[in-house]
């Protein structure tokens, strides 16, 4: 009788001791913090999304992504320097950012670089990216993986770039990138470095005749409004990096470090192919609002930024790491 007892109240207590260790668990998740500079219907934002899901469930619950878009934490500058004093744990930034801490980096912004969207996805899950992403671990973030932000063109407010003539005198956006500006500068061009929330407004008033992006960003963010035509040069494909802070991730298991790795990688992929199946509808959607999609020779842009790699490429690293891109295209 009472070791009866004694064995329901063993029972009662391991069943309400698993509820209460699960309910702990389940809402005890440690919290990502993401950062986000584009709205909550970007495919990145959307592989994001995905990746905190299968992280859920391969860690029991224990750790999951709060995404913050609309650069909700700031423009893409700010929320590196927040990931990097362990502020807040992530976030989506695009290559110039990094390659202001490690020139190694403007390898993989070059212009041209990327024969097409095949090409850097194989380069991007390669694994040859590896040991770059994890050297920026000295800064105190690392580069779980890069996303694919297309192909970016220009686009301009009074008239189409239809020749490499076009772009005389042009002012136009481009990142807080030294390869853009001196990109430009070889087009013929003036890249102007601002941050992308400034974009829309400054085209809008005239400080810039355009800007240059993909067609996913340029729909998302509605600068066909002020900048309708748009112009095939696909000039460059600049990846997006996922950074994580070296603070956070001190904190996690080895094995949990392994699965945010593994799975941050596993994401890649999927973000490629949502952003392969969204450009046809961005660009519908500029165009049923008036914008003008211009096909373009592009070799003799190509040509003009060439003689950028011997001027940008010049340590051995560098070196090694174009011509094992350029290889496997
Ligand atoms: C792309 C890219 C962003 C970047 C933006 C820009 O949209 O995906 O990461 O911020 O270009 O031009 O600033």
């Amino acid at each position: 009788m009472f070791t009866t007892k004694i064995l329901k109240m063993a029972v009662l207590a391991a069943a309400v001791g698993s509820t209460l260790s699960f309910s702990t668990i389940a809402t005890a998740a440690t919290e990502i913090k993401t950062a986000f500079n584009q709205s909550d219907k970007h495919p990145q934002f959307l592989a994001l999304q995905e990746f905190s899901k299968k992280l859920s469930a391969a860690t029991d619950g224990r750790y999951k992504l709060t995404l913050y878009p609309n650069a909700l934490l700031g423009d893409q500058r700010a929320a590196l320097e927040l990931v990097q004093n362990g502020a807040i744990q992530m976030a989506m930034v695009a290559n110039p950012l990094v390659e202001n801490y490690d020139k190694t980096f403007r390898v993989i912004g070059m212009p041209y670089i990327y024969s097409g969207s095949e090409h850097q996805e194989n380069v991007f899950t390669s694994g040859e990216l590896d040991t770059l992403f994890a050297s920026t671990q000295k800064f105190g973030f690392e580069v779980l993986t890069a996303y694919t932000a297309g192909a970016r063109s220009m686009y301009t407010k009074e008239a189409p770039i239809k020749t490499i003539a076009d772009m005389q005198g042009q002012k136009i956006r481009v990142m807080q990138s030294d390869t853009m500006i001196k990109m430009l500068d070889c087009m013929g061009g003036t890249g102007v470095p601002m941050s992308q929330g400034e974009v829309y407004s400054a085209v809008q008033q005239g400080v810039l005749d355009g800007a240059e992006n993909n067609e996913i960003t340029y729909a998302d963010l509605k600068q066909y409004e002020v900048a309708p035509y748009f112009s095939a040069t696909r000039h460059l494909m600049v990846p997006d990096l996922l950074v994580v802070s070296s603070d956070f991730t001190s904190t996690m298991s080895k094995e949990d470090q392994a699965t945010l790795r593994r799975l941050a990688k596993e994401s890649t992929p999927v973000e490629f192919k949502i952003w392969n199946a969204r450009i046809e509808s961005a660009k519908k959607t500029a165009e049923d609002k008036g914008a003008t999609f211009t096909e373009v020779d592009i070799k003799p842009f190509q040509k003009s930024c060439q003689k950028l790699q011997d001027e940008l490429i010049e340590t051995p690293e560098q070196k090694a790491l174009f011509k094992k891109i350029v290889n496997m295209s």
